[in-house]
């Protein structure tokens, strides 16, 4: 068996070799296409874990291509290959559910790492490809405790609803952490010990059969030879969590609200009712109001839903977290706690941005910053460069001639080792001047 199957998009041939022979020797499958239409149709024919999709193609652009896998499977996931100057492009494809990117040129170990982890992620949460089933999700080991007032709040309304058999309702931006707190909410019932079943309701639109969900009497439909219990009935006892569940197909929403209401379904082909005693977490990252007024969401539904609600805030919105994240990112990710620190001037850049991708996309540049750190420090050097000339984020108050300064001898300093002989020479002022500066600015004391 393969590590996994990979579609690769893309119209430069050399590109096209290069991830064939290197991911081949790694141990995957790789299939590949140099257009879009012409992955459209593999990927049709076949079931892949990961795509790679160029951003540039002739004919149908990487964006289109993106929005048509997912209109097929919303839980394919995709790595964008982009080139200088695309970061917009990028941005706007993590929001139409693009799990990550690399820039062109890109190094082999960082998509091939990106891609472990992407593989590594499903396979902790995940069961079949098409829709995720887990007896228990795994993984809470790299659950990291968000300290800001807004994630505390949410915290200790978890603590409080977990014993409850309540349906809860996550509200959140992609990447925020939806499932992860899904999860949370299953481990910390009494649940715990019973399935955490997830079903992804874009999928279910297309792919997943009424019979799949529901399950069916033997010989129900032809091919249907034995009786088989749906994903609906394998969560009994324990919890059933309906990701994006704004995408929930029309036709499906009143059978859907029926067993919302009294935990009752029946098997396709079978007329007797069976109960299932689940518990109900639903996530979504559109707004449900906004999906009844278009037409997309039965008003009924919506309201059987929102039961108890739980808003993750995006992390632009809970700053605090984002040194807490990615300092024990940092620790997870490389060889534990010290190993590896965030330099101050790259900290202020992590703070300011505006995160479109969230905690996800926290993650992602904290690994890639990790691959190009040189030594044990991480310097700005050693993140993505849109994320310094940031237009959106709330913008780092500017800093005075004098701060700049300051900042620029200590670098200096740092650089020489200290010494100031060495530093006053690099900066072209005496060493008188130096010394006056250092005293000034008081940068030994
Ligand atoms: N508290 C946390 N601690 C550590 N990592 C986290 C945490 N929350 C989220 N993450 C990271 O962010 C990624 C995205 O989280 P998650 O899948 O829960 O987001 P989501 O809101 O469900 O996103 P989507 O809407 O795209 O499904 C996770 O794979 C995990 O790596
Ligand atoms: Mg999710």
């Amino acid at each position: 068996m393969s590590d996994g199957k990979i579609l690769a998009i893309d119209d430069e041939k050399n590109i096209r070799h290069l991830i064939r022979s290197e991911f081949g020797l790694e141990g995957f499958d790789v299939t590949t296409a140099g257009s879009g239409e012409e992955g459209l149709t593999k990927f049709n024919q076949d079931k892949y874990d990961v795509v790679f999709l160029d951003l540039k193609l002739p004919g149908m652009d990487g964006i289109e291509t993106l929005r048509q896998l997912k209109r097929q499977s919303s839980s394919t996931e995709v790595i964008m290959i982009t080139g200088h100057g695309e970061i917009g492009s990028a941005v706007t494809s993590m929001k139409l559910g693009a799990r990550d990117y690399v820039t062109k040129p890109f190094k082999l170990d960082e998509l091939l790492r990106l891609t472990r982890q992407v593989l590594q992620d499903r396979r902790s949460c995940a069961g079949d490809d098409r829709f995720r089933v887990g007896a228990v999700c795994r993984g809470d080991d790299k659950t990291i405790v968000c300290p800001s007032p807004a994630m505390t709040k949410i915290y200790s309304a978890v603590k409080r609803i977990a014993p409850t058999d309540t349906t809860v309702l996550i509200q959140g931006e992609t990447g925020v952490g939806k499932d992860v707190l899904a999860t949370q909410i299953h481990r910390s019932s009494a649940r715990s010990k019973a399935p955490f079943i997830v079903l992804d309701c874009g999928v279910l639109n297309q792919n997943l059969a009424e019979s799949e969900l529901y399950g069916h009497r033997k010989g129900a439909f032809s091919g249907a030879d034995d009786r088989k219990r749906g994903l609906v009935e394998k969560s009994h006892k324990g919890t059933l969590f309906l990701d994006e569940i704004g995408n929930i197909d029309l036709d499906l929403q009143k059978k859907f609200l029926r067993f919302l209401e009294t935990g009752k379904f029946r098997r396709v082909g079978e007329t007797e009712e069976v109960q299932v005693d689940a518990r109900i977490i639903l996530a979504t990252n559109i707004d449900l109001y906004d999906a009844v007024r278009k037409g997309r969401l039965r008003k009924d539904l919506l309201y059987r839903m929102d039961v108890v609600s739980l808003p993750l805030p995006p992390l632009r919105q809970r700053r605090e977290d984002i040194p807490a994240l990615a300092a024990k990112m940092i620790e997870l990710y490389s060889d534990g706690p010290n190993a590896v620190t965030i330099a101050p001037e790259t900290m202020d850049i992590l703070a300011a941005y505006h995160w479109p991708g969230n905690i996800r996309e926290l993650r992602s540049v904290i690994t890639k910053a990790l691959i190009f750190a040189e030594g044990d420090v991480i310097r700005p050097d050693d993140l993505p460069r849109h994320l310094a000339h940031d237009q959106h984020g709330a913008g780092r108050p500017l800093k005075t001639l004098e701060e700049m300064e300051k900042k620029h001898i200590i670098a200096v300093l740092a650089e020489t080792g200290g010494n100031q002989s060495k530093a006053a020479e690099i900066l072209g002022i005496n060493r008188k001047t130096l010394y006056k500066k250092i005293h000034k600015f008081k940068i030994f004391s």
